[in-house]
């Protein structure tokens, strides 16, 4: 978006739900009443509603539902988190734009966020489905001061972010499954995929990779699925306003990050364990197919290992593997 766009945007947020005269923003902008009107133009091309009134000037009726900087960046309310967004229209992987800029330095916190991937990577190799302005995909690069096996404790407090996201932007109750979906009545609504650059004595960086299925309609996702999925538009039966989305995730982010840094991963292992789906029941592992162990859930360790009691009473350390709750 254009910085005239942009200041075009601003003008519109200050009116409230008012007019805005072509002579303030010809003001603003120090351009011809003529060049103004092209990038009024330029934004309604961009889905914005504008009406033009010729005494009274412009005024935005509605806005597009799109993931562009100025929209996220105007509800957003953090204090690392996203400050240094970049938002795309179409990309590869997030989580490969966000390591190139993390290993050319980018500041903890700096957001990718794109409207589609060509290219979205999922755990073990699979593709993330990821068409066009429907969903959220992101990627956060943060620098922590911990030992590189302790980096899976970011990708559950990345899971408890999204849960608490999904619980303030709808009436749905999300759960989550080790090691990190977030699920709604059982189907995958969000997955995270972390990498990071670590030496053997700690982290260079870790890079969050979030994918959210906001208002996917069924026919948009792939038949082969190996996991039953959807998204919030489905569950709910009407879209989620997804900047707003963004938004609030990456608040949740920010607040469980800050509190990480100064707790340690306490606060996010009590949450993460009363929000999965598992939580005082029985679980059984199995690895391609096959049943490996099976006893009572009993948390997770700060390796991201599952805890399981087995009916003798010993306990087992699971760190691979499909879990399925009796
Ligand atoms: C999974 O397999 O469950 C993990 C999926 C992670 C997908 C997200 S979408 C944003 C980011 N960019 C990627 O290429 N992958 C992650």
């Amino acid at each position: 978006m254009s910085r005239a766009a942009a200041v075009i945007l601003r003008l519109f947020r200050e009116a409230g739900s008012g007019f805005v005269s072509g002579e303030l923003v010809s003001r603003e902008l120090q351009m011809s009443r003529t060049a103004v009107w092209k990038h009024i133009n330029g934004l309604r091309e961009a889905g914005y509603i504008i009406e033009a009134i010729p005494s009274r000037g412009y005024h935005l009726l509605s806005t597009p539902d799109i993931l562009s900087a100025e929209e996220v960046l105007q509800k957003l309310r953090t204090t690392r988190i996203g400050r240094h967004l970049v938002c795309l229209r179409e990309t590869a992987s997030t989580n490969a734009d966000a390591f190139r800029l993390a290993e050319d330095g980018a500041d903890e916190g700096t957001t990718v966020i794109a409207e589609e991937q060509s290219g979205g990577k999922g755990r073990r190799g699979r593709v993330w489905s990821s068409p066009s302005g429907v969903n959220l995909y992101c990627s956060v690069v943060l620098r922590p001061a911990i030992m590189p096996h302790e980096a899976p404790q970011l990708t559950f407090l990345s899971a408890v972010a999204v849960a608490r996201a999904i619980e303030q932007s709808t009436a749905l109750k999300p759960e989550i499954k080790w090691p990190n979906d977030v699920l709604i009545k059982g189907r995958k609504v969000a997955g995270l995929l972390n990498e990071m650059s670590a030496e053997t004595d700690g982290i260079n960086f870790v890079i969050l990779g979030i994918g959210v299925n906001l208002n996917m309609t069924e026919a948009q996702f792939p038949a082969d699925l190996r996991t039953p999925a959807t998204s919030l538009l489905l569950e709910q039966g009407r879209p989620v306003n997804r900047a707003q989305f963004a938004a609030r995730m990456l608040e949740e982010l920010d607040r469980l990050y800050t509190g990480f840094l100064a707790q340690g991963f306490g606060p996010v292992r009590d949450e993460w364990q009363q929000r999965c789906n598992a939580g005082g029941r029985e679980i059984v592992v199995s690895e391609g197919g096959r049943e490996t162990v099976r006893g009572m859930f009993n948390g997770i360790d700060g390796d991201g290992a599952l805890l399981l009691r087995l009916p003798d009473g010993t306990a087992e350390r699971v760190i691979s593997g499909d879990v399925r709750v009796i």
